[in-house]
């Protein structure tokens, strides 16, 4: 009989909380739960899903005990996990981060470019809050932090908080792995056993094989070379507006791997590879928060409400996809000491070993009740190593430009970006960030 363990879900009313809560249902026979608890800063947000999710636990698991509040003492005292989602700002930020820098031409993104670099001074105290309400009411517990931007939420809780139980993670690379399982006919990513370097959202594959140990690598490569990450075929034009531009995306990587195709790439590094391409392609009045606005907020929010009205969830369209499993994946390794091997986000210390020891980095990671062990991926070819070393240095000086309130080191950073074109670009962008975010930066001096 495995312990029962308690969980606060903090960012109660994200998007993605109702298809956690699926997905730990889903795996009471591998995670059994006591508590499940939702945290939130906004009590009317969180309330219209915690009123679904208290309707879901009861009909499928009525032995977990549901409490849901916005007071940090209740939420976070006797748990032994905190699993992170917040947004600091909210998706309209959000769509301030990806249209002040497509005004000038320049990439607009959540995680990527100027617009991650807003997001993460947003979002660093933001989550350090997190720690600091674990730290206090539930000193053992674990933090599986999903808030972006990871890398540099990663950096800032590596300086702040060194000794904290915190794991930064990203479903990205689980969510190309789950593409790929499809497009070669294997049952599960989770079958796939890689190795993998980079930083978040900012990363390539070297090896794929399967359990038996068969290297998978020229199979995918041959359809990546054609079609991305995509199916394949004509799939472009998919009638699912809220999906055609993930569609795109994964269509992309077929660009990204033809830059090098010694390695699969990570989607995300079409930002960095084709900056000005991926920015003259984006409409600057309706941009990827509003797509989200529009389609999954708006979904999972009817649906909640509607589960509410209904008194029932029997026939909910909710589902527990990868990002859930992977995140209750990881509790259930370091809860029942699985040593499972997950992509997490870690300080280097030699993993990667041409990159220095202090960037934070994502490499395949064994997960038991110890923590964490990061895989030694070696030495790494010039093209990635010169990459790499330009985006940390990007991350660690938006960290810098935080805890300094330095205007200059955030002008450093969004300059540096390979984003950016130009010094004077990133200062004109800067300008516009400092004035969309006065109500979440420190002011700068
Ligand atoms: P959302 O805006 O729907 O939900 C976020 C919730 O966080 C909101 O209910 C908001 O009220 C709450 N919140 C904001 N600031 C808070 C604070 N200081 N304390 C407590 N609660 C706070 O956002 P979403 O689209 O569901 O995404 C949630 C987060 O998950 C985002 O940061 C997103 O980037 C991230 N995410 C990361 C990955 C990954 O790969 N790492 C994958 C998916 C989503
Ligand atoms: C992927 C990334 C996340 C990111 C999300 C955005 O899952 O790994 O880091 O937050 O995509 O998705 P969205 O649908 O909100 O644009
Ligand atoms: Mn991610």
């Amino acid at each position: 009989m495995l312990e029962k363990k308690s969980v606060v879900i903090a960012g109660g009313g994200s998007t993605y909380t109702a298809g956690i809560v699926m997905m730990l249902i889903e795996n009471q026979d591998k995670f059994p739960l006591k508590t499940l608890k939702f945290y939130d800063n906004d009590y009317d947000r969180q309330k219209i899903v915690a009123d679904a999710c208290e309707i879901i636990v009861r009909e499928r698991a009525p032995e977990i005990e549901f409490i849901s509040t916005t007071d940090p003492e209740e939420a976070f005292s006797d748990v032994d996990f905190v699993m992170a989602h917040i947004r600091v700002g909210g998706l309209p930020m959000r769509a301030m981060d990806e249209k002040i820098p497509l005004k000038h031409g320049v990439v607009g993104q959540e995680t990527c470019g100027p617009g991650g670099i807003a997001y993460g001074m947003r979002s660093i105290p933001g989550v350090i809050e997190l720690v600091d309400y674990m730290e206090k009411y539930s000193p053992d517990a674990w933090m599986l932090n999903y808030s972006n931007p990871a890398s540099i939420v990663a950096e800032a809780t590596r300086i702040l908080k060194p000794n904290s139980k915190i794991i930064n993670i990203c479903d990205m690379p689980v969510a190309i792995k789950k593409g790929i399982a499809d497009i070669i006919g294997l049952e599960d990513g989770n079958d796939i056993i890689d190795r993998y370097y980079g930083l978040n959202h900012f990363g390539w594959w070297t090896e794929m094989l399967d359990k038996e140990g068969n290297d998978l690598m020229p199979q995918i490569k041959e359809h990546v070379a054609k079609w991305g990450y995509g199916p394949a075929g004509e799939a472009n034009d998919n009638p699912l507006l809220e999906e055609a531009s993930w569609m795109d995306t994964f269509l992309k990587a077929k660009d990204i791997y033809a830059v090098d195709p010694e390695t699969l790439p990570n989607t995300y590094l079409k930002y960095y590879l084709f900056p000005d391409e991926i920015a003259a392609h984006s409409n600057p009045d309706f941009t990827r928060a509003d797509e989200v606005m529009a389609n999954r907020e708006k979904n999972v929010f009817a649906e909640c409400r509607r589960i509410a009205t209904e008194g029932t969830a029997e026939n909910t369209t909710i589902e527990a996809g990868e990002h859930a499993e992977f995140i209750v994946q990881l509790a259930g390794a370091l809860a029942y000491n699985t040593y499972e091997r997950m992509l997490l986000i870690v300080e280097n210390n030699g993993a990667i070993a041409n990159v220095p020891n202090d960037a934070m980095v994502e490499v395949p990671c064994l997960v038991s009740k110890r923590g964490y062990e990061p895989l030694a991926m070696g030495n790494i070819p010039y093209f990635q190593k010169g990459m790499i070393e330009q985006q940390v240095a990007v991350e660690k000086l938006v960290v810098a430009a935080y805890l300094d309130k330095s205007y200059q080191k955030l002008l450093q950073a969004i300059t540096l970006s390979k984003t950016v074109p130009n010094a004077t670009i990133a200062r004109a962008i800067l300008d516009d960030l400092v004035e969309a975010n006065k109500d979440y930066w420190p002011t700068l001096n």
